[in-house]
């Protein structure tokens, strides 16, 4: 079994909170409301995945599957360049696909492995959002079922992909401010019983006072449950 690696998020105080970075052979879901900061954190992961290791990545190249048209180019041009990267190089070991329905989105994670095997280094696979194709289409009661077995047919792929090529695999989620439902069991409350059972990693993310984010770590099996503070600026994420 090959080693863990890890990937900073640019924020030391979150770093720690998730036991020294985003882990690979590991599904962390982040999740909060619109604006918290979850495709942030997607772009800041894009630029450090490629760092050397003393630098907090992993020399890797990156997977952006992107549901909602959120992947924005000048933005990791600015993360790229607050740590003195090359943006074309920078651009070019992020692999950018972007998903137009649930079904399209579960085959752009099956296609990550072909990548992989043409000589491709993916240590991440993001996936933003994880949710909103399946909760657009799958609506209702009546196909909440069906909703949940794609939604785990999906992250059983991921997770097979961290689990063969020692990568890192991040899913946004995005919920509802309803701050009373996230204690106790968070995803449960919202998402479903789905991602509880799939996510080694859970962060819920909210906004704070003057630009900053609280992220708080929840159900994690081998962690202490605990918060920090990190910030949103031009040059990514920051203590
Ligand atoms: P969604 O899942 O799309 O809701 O993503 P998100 O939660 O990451 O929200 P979004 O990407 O819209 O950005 C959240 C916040 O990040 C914004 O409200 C800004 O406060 C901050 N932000 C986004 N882009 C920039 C930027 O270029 N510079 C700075 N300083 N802050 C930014």
């Amino acid at each position: 079994r090959k080693d863990i690696g890890r990937i900073t998020t640019g924020s030391k105080a979150l770093d720690e909170l998730i036991g020294g970075g985003i882990e690979t052979q590991a599904i962390t879901e982040v999740f909060g409301e619109y604006g918290s900061g979850k495709s942030q954190l997607a772009h800041e992961l894009v630029v450090t995945v490629q760092l050397p290791e003393d630098r907090g990545g992993l020399n890797g190249e990156a997977v952006f599957i992107d549901t909602e048209n959120t992947f924005r180019p000048e933005r990791v041009e600015q993360i790229a360049n607050a740590f003195e990267l090359n943006i074309e190089e920078v651009m070019e070991k992020i692999y950018i696909a972007r998903a137009f329905n649930s079904s399209h989105q579960i085959l752009m994670a099956e296609k990550v492995n072909e990548l992989i095997q043409e000589g491709k280094d993916i240590r991440l696979v993001i996936v933003d959002s994880l949710t909103s194709h399946f909760r657009a289409e799958y609506v209702g009661r009546e196909s909440l079922a069906t909703r949940q077995q794609k939604l785990n047919q999906h992250l059983h792929t991921l997770q097979n992909i961290a689990n063969t090529y020692n990568a890192a695999i991040f899913v946004t989620n995005q919920v509802q401010a309803r701050p009373d439902a996230f204690f106790g069991s968070p995803t449960k409350a919202i998402g479903g019983h789905v991602l509880g059972h799939a996510a080694t990693y859970r962060i819920w993310l909210k906004k704070g006072l003057a630009g900053k984010r609280i992220a708080r770590l929840v159900d994690s099996p081998h962690l202490p449950e605990g918060e920090c503070v990190f910030k949103i600026t031009n040059d990514g994420i920051v203590d």
